[in-house]
């Protein structure tokens, strides 16, 4: 009677055994013990990668953990972008979203327009020596494109003729008057012909001063005027005027509280790239576009 009760018990026991462990096939699946230790639950950055099995939460929660995080307070999206698809908060180092092809230097013609920063006189000021060091040996600190390098030989006056082989552009023809930012923009960044890249020498802002700089050279050519208060040579280059002083008080108010410089960070608009960023924001927007998140 004693062994038989065992005997059952063991039967018992042996059936929930293979039951537990059901195989899989044909349409099944199988059932597993304690699922969770055979799948960890390794969330992938910016993946939605949601399955049924999972324990650890809702799939709303589920949903909110894979999504990127609110940056840190003070600091500033690398990647966040103005509309022209070039980020406005000035770092040194900003991704450029245009190849080095004639087809690219096309597209940031017609789509870079707007310079980022706002004309001031310290910019202009700090953009003047930048411009004479690194491009005016060539394209001429007037910007005529008689630069030290390819001076006339005057022999009158003992001068030797300049060394460098190419005529550098004259920026005070009409052409580079009415030339976008995006024309100047992408000559700094990937040079041209025999002109190279001067995008390890300027940062980001210097850049867009620079460019700036150039502008009031043209301006000064047309007996024009570019400056904090003044812009009478385009409609697109916006003067500071008063601004300055006023944002400058936003700006330390800001910091105080550990913010960041005034500009929305938390807005994200599009990049140029070949992917759309879909909006993180929305903890409610279920299989957002932006489940497939590539950084460039
Ligand atoms: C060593 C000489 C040299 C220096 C320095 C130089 N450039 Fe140039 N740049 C040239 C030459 C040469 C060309 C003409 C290239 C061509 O069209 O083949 C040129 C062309 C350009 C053009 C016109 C490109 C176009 O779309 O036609 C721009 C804009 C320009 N440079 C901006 C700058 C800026 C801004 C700097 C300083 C950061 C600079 N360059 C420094 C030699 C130079």
């Amino acid at each position: 009677m004693k062994a038989s009760l065992k005997t059952l018990v063991f039967a018992a026991l042996l059936v929930l055994f293979f039951a537990a462990c059901q195989q899989p096939g044909g349409n099944s699946t199988g059932s597993e013990y304690m699922p969770d230790m055979g799948h960890s639950i390794a969330y992938e950055a910016n993946y939605y990668n949601y399955y049924y099995q999972n324990t650890w939460g809702s799939e709303e929660e589920y949903y909110k953990m894979v999504q990127p995080r609110t940056p840190v307070k003070g600091t500033i999206p690398r990647t966040s972008t103005g509309k022209n698809g070039i980020s406005i908060p000035g770092v040194g180092s900003m991704p450029y979203a245009y190849a080095d092809t004639e087809e690219e230097r096309t597209r940031a013609i017609n789509e870079l327009i707007d310079n980022p920063y706002p004309i001031t006189d310290k910019g202009l000021a700090e953009a003047k020596d930048l411009y004479e060091v690194n491009c005016g040996i060539c394209h001429g600190n007037k910007g005529d494109g008689a630069g030290y390098l390819v001076r006339d030989e005057d022999p009158a006056k003992g001068i030797e003729a300049g060394k460098y082989p190419v005529q550098p552009a004259n920026f005070l023809l009409d052409e580079f008057v009415n030339a976008s930012n995006g024309r100047y923009y992408h000559s700094i960044m990937h040079g041209k012909n025999l002109m190279g890249s001067y995008a390890d020498k300027l940062s980001y802002e210097e850049r867009w001063n620079v460019i700036h700089y150039i502008r009031s050279l043209q301006a000064k050519d047309k007996k024009l005027a570019y400056n904090q208060m003044e812009n009478t040579l385009n409609a697109i280059d916006k003067p500071a005027g008063d601004m300055v002083l006023a944002s400058a008080v936003v700006m330390e108010h800001h910091n105080e509280e550990g913010h960041d410089n005034g500009h929305d960070s938390d807005h994200h608009g599009h990049d140029h790239g070949d992917h759309k960023e879909g909006s993180h924001d929305d903890a409610n927007h279920h299989h957002g576009e932006g489940e497939e998140h590539h950084d460039h």
